[in-house]
């Protein structure tokens, strides 16, 4: 996973310019790179310490020009021109990053949609083993990664054991809603989870600037009836309906929205692409709420289109195609990207016994984070 392990043993210097020079690498292309960037990046402006740069390229008084450069084995050596300075470059940096690629990133994995049949398929995976092992606990953040939805099994009974879950990945991450929030039908409630009814297949608090990435929800217990879990693929049925619809994912996914979220000490508001897309074009996940949808204050003769797109896939969402159903038995963490997967309930009878469910979330990007340290040898620790 190491970016600098590929070392070209053929490079040959094609040019100097004014902003930068040209390098023939073992592709057999010529590749340009800017003198600012290889000044920047010079090995020694990295502290191994810190793991930071410490090089500050601000500081510079004039632009950064080389007076000579040669090949040295497996580095390119740089004597620059205004200041004591020499950079030797390896040459596998410079594969690396030729023609701009972006730096390989073990946690960019190619997702695998599901579908309404996946509930034997759902990666499972213990709670103790998740805490006692990296290697298990590397292989559930990859299945978040690739599918979206796990199961964590044997639960202990406890608050604590809710935070102990989350922190496997990252930072337990409050929303308006507080660090954590109970599911059990409410008195007066402010939100239409607390109720007994049925709960529309939605992604949750749209209305954040930031919309939280990776939720936990924790059965303690589920002796009632009724109250069918209900999950769908947004990766899966926004696939479909780029087939399907090209002008109406077109829509969704370059239109934002306006979302929100209003009681009495809050008013979070936000706009939101209901389809988003990944920096390859691909659908990453879906950010979609029915019942927190603000008033579209869009052009009207926009909404001409937009309204029945937005429909069609509403619709399209509901399907018994993608619509995956069970029910939660007390033990289990439901662990899902909340940036993908819509969850939802059916209505269940509050008398019938108890249901408890206690919930928080973690960013996306902090799962990534902690897959990356538990998979790949990053910069530094080589
Ligand atoms: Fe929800």
């Amino acid at each position: 996973m190491n970016d600098l392990s590929s070392s070209p043993t053929v490079a040959t210097i094609a040019g100097l310019g004014d902003k930068g020079l040209d390098i023939t690498l073992a592709d057999g292309a010529t590749h340009y790179f800017n003198y600012y960037w290889l000044r920047d990046n010079c090995p020694s402006s990295f502290s191994a310490m810190t793991r930071e740069r410490s090089f500050d390229i601000f500081h510079l008084e004039t632009a950064p020009r080389a007076r000579t450069a040669e090949i040295d084995g497996d580095a390119l050596v740089i004597d620059w021109q205004d200041e004591d300075h020499i950079t030797r470059m390896p040459l596998s940096w410079l594969n690396a990053y030729a023609g701009g690629q972006r730096r390989p990133d073990p946690a960019d994995l190619s997702r695998v949609a599901w579908f309404g049949d996946h509930y034997p398929a759902v990666p499972r995976f213990s709670q103790p083993d998740l805490v006692s092992d990296d290697a298990t606990r590397a292989k559930w953040i990859e299945a978040m990664l690739v599918h979206g939805f796990t199961i964590v099994t044997d639960m202990p009974d406890s608050d604590a054991a809710l935070t102990q879950t989350a922190e496997l990945m990252g930072f337990v991450r409050p929303t308006f809603f507080g660090t954590y929030f109970d599911v059990k039908t409410h008195i007066n409630p402010t939100n239409t989870a607390y109720t007994a009814g049925a709960l529309e297949l939605h992604t949750d608090t749209p209305a954040e600037e930031f919309a939280p990435g990776i939720q936990f929800l924790h059965c303690r217990i589920n002796t009632v009836d009724g109250g069918e879990s209900l999950y769908a693929d947004g990766v899966a049925v926004a696939n479909d309906f780029r087939k399907r619809d090209p002008e109406g994912f077109r829509l969704l996914s370059e239109v934002p929205i306006p979302f929100y979220c209003e009681h009495d000490t809050y008013d979070a508001r936000s706009r939101q692409y209901v389809i988003e897309l990944d920096q390859h074009g691909e659908v990453e996940g879906l950010t979609i709420s029915q019942h927190m949808a603000d008033i579209f204050d869009l052009d009207q003769k926009l909404l001409d289109d937009y309204y029945p797109a937005f429909c069609r896939f509403g619709r399209m969402l509901q399907e018994e195609k993608y619509m995956m159903r069970f029910l939660m038995k007390g033990g289990e963490c439901m662990v899902f990207d909340n940036h993908r997967i819509v969850h939802g309930r059916a209505a269940y009878t509050a008398s019938s016994g108890d249901r408890y469910l206690r919930g928080c979330y973690v960013d996306r990007s902090e799962m990534r984070s902690t897959y990356r340290a538990l998979v790949s040898e990053g910069r530094f620790k080589a």
